[in-house]
């Protein structure tokens, strides 16, 4: 069974999704589209809403793609676990996925914060462990550049166990409120953690009781070699950015193959690429969005666009010569420079043509057509063993989603591939998750 989310950004995924005709009015911090969108994903029986996250006001140093607003941006949003926590009460199944930084926030608070929300939401709090994309944020918190990738994942690595141990505080009968007797807890069912590393020291317990998932689902988004480890070690659920199937196999077999050292089953770790998906109710309704939506980039928002994915200026370059070498390493998102740059080499793309191919998806799939044709798709990759489910992205809002909910979501229940209900209480359970990777297991 394909594991599916889709995205909660009110303005779609494509650039220029947001100045669509039938796209929404009024985005910013706005509540209700918020919870339109929770709602119809939820019709649709999707596992997750996802909501990405920074901690900073990105591109002021590019006015013109600052002005157009890119989909990963975000300069008016809510943040995750807020949101999520005001969804969870406007609706009673769908995963809610939140990113939160490893880099900047501290172990107890992020404990509490994930317990609190799957509290909130009976057991549907999913965590996307992400070490920061965009080198700015440090200097919302005290430092004057991007910490180390290195750096990052160890800290991450620490982090989470942490985390894991905090939301081992409480077993789970440890409130017992026997009003006869005067004894509101078992003081012999708390537990103290004691971590003293070399990022924390944290006493606990957490001030939470057990959550009814034990652990939130776990997300993680690296791609690099730090970034599948980690992964491997504790995620339920990794990104995968692949714009095909071969590297989206060659991925999957990667990080699978480590899950032995971890005392690992392969389907306890599911493989999510993203993707944008373009349907319609034939192919041409599919193309017309996609012409549509292509036709409302300029050069002048294009190619500081693809600056930022490659992380390296392209302005001063001509638009129809080539890239220039992008072989080196970058601070933020390996994945995003390594694929565009392959790409643009293996096909003798211009900058121009680089930017046009890679606007539609941000560097993930790209999946056009009608129902049918794009279930095919679908059906190839997971078949193919490149992917455990998808990031269903809908360029426009509301009118992707629903056409995914409404087309596409069908054509993948006739074929089995999907749920037709909920059956599980929590998120774990309607995703067919362990209760997480014991961390007695980890510290061998
Ligand atoms: C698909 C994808 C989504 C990501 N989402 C976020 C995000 O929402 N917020 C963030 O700060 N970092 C995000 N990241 C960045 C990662 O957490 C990580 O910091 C970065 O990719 C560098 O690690 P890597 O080289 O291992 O990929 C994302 C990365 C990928 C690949």
């Amino acid at each position: 069974m394909l594991n599916l989310m889709t995205g909660l950004g009110n303005i779609g995924g494509h650039l220029g999704g947001w100045r669509h005709p039938a796209s929404w009015n009024c985005t910013a911090m706005n509540l209700g589209q918020h919870i339109e969108t929770a709602k119809l994903a939820e019709r649709g029986k999707f596992d997750l809403l996802f909501l990405a996250d920074g901690n900073a006001v990105r591109q002021m140093d590019k006015p013109a793609l600052f002005e157009a607003n890119s989909p990963s941006d975000r300069p008016s949003v809510f943040e995750p676990v807020t949101l999520l926590s005001a969804i969870s009460q406007h609706t009673s199944q769908i995963g809610l996925l939140a990113t939160a930084t490893t880099t900047y926030e501290e172990p107890y608070l992020l404990a509490r914060k994930f317990a609190s929300l799957d509290h909130l939401s009976g057991g549907r709090a999913c965590w996307n462990i992400v070490t920061g994309s965009y080198p700015g944020d440090s200097l919302n918190f005290g430092r004057e550049e991007h910490v180390p990738r290195a750096e990052r994942y160890e800290r991450s690595e620490e982090f989470v166990e942490v985390a894991k141990g905090l939301w081992d505080s409480w077993d789970e009968d440890a409130f017992v409120e026997d009003k006869a007797s005067g004894r509101y807890l078992d003081r012999e069912a708390v537990h103290v953690l004691d971590h003293v590393g070399k990022h924390f020291s944290v006493k606990g317990p957490l001030n939470v009781a057990r959550m009814p998932q034990r652990y939130p689902v776990l997300f993680l988004a690296g791609q690099s070699e730090q970034g599948k480890e980690l992964a491997a070690k504790h995620a339920d659920c990794v990104f995968s950015v692949s714009a095909d199937i071969a590297t989206g196999k060659a991925f999957s077999d990667d990080v699978k193959n480590r899950l032995d050292r971890y005392d690992r089953a392969p389907e306890s770790l599911r493989i999510i690429p993203g993707t944008s998906v373009f349907v319609g109710s034939s192919e041409a309704e599919a193309d017309d969005l996609y012409e549509e939506l292509q036709s409302l980039i300029s050069p002048a928002v294009g190619v500081p666009y693809l600056s930022k994915l490659v992380e390296m200026d392209l302005t001063p370059y001509p638009i129809d010569g080539p890239l220039p070498d992008l072989s080196g390493e970058v601070v933020g998102i390996s994945s995003f420079r390594k694929n565009i740059a392959a790409m643009a080499a293996r096909e003798n793309l211009s900058i121009r043509q680089t930017y046009e191919r890679v606007l539609p998806s941000m560097g993930h799939v790209l999946f056009k057509g009608d129902a049918v044709q794009v279930a095919d798709q679908i059906e190839e990759w997971y078949r193919s063993g490149a992917s455990d489910g998808f990031m269903l992205g809908a360029p426009v809002m509301p009118l992707g989603l629903e056409r995914i909910v409404d087309l596409l979501i069908p054509e993948l229940q006739r074929r089995g591939l999907f749920r037709t209900e909920y059956t599980g209480g929590t998120l774990r359970e309607n995703m067919g998750l362990e209760l997480g990777v014991s961390r007695n297991v980890l510290a061998r």
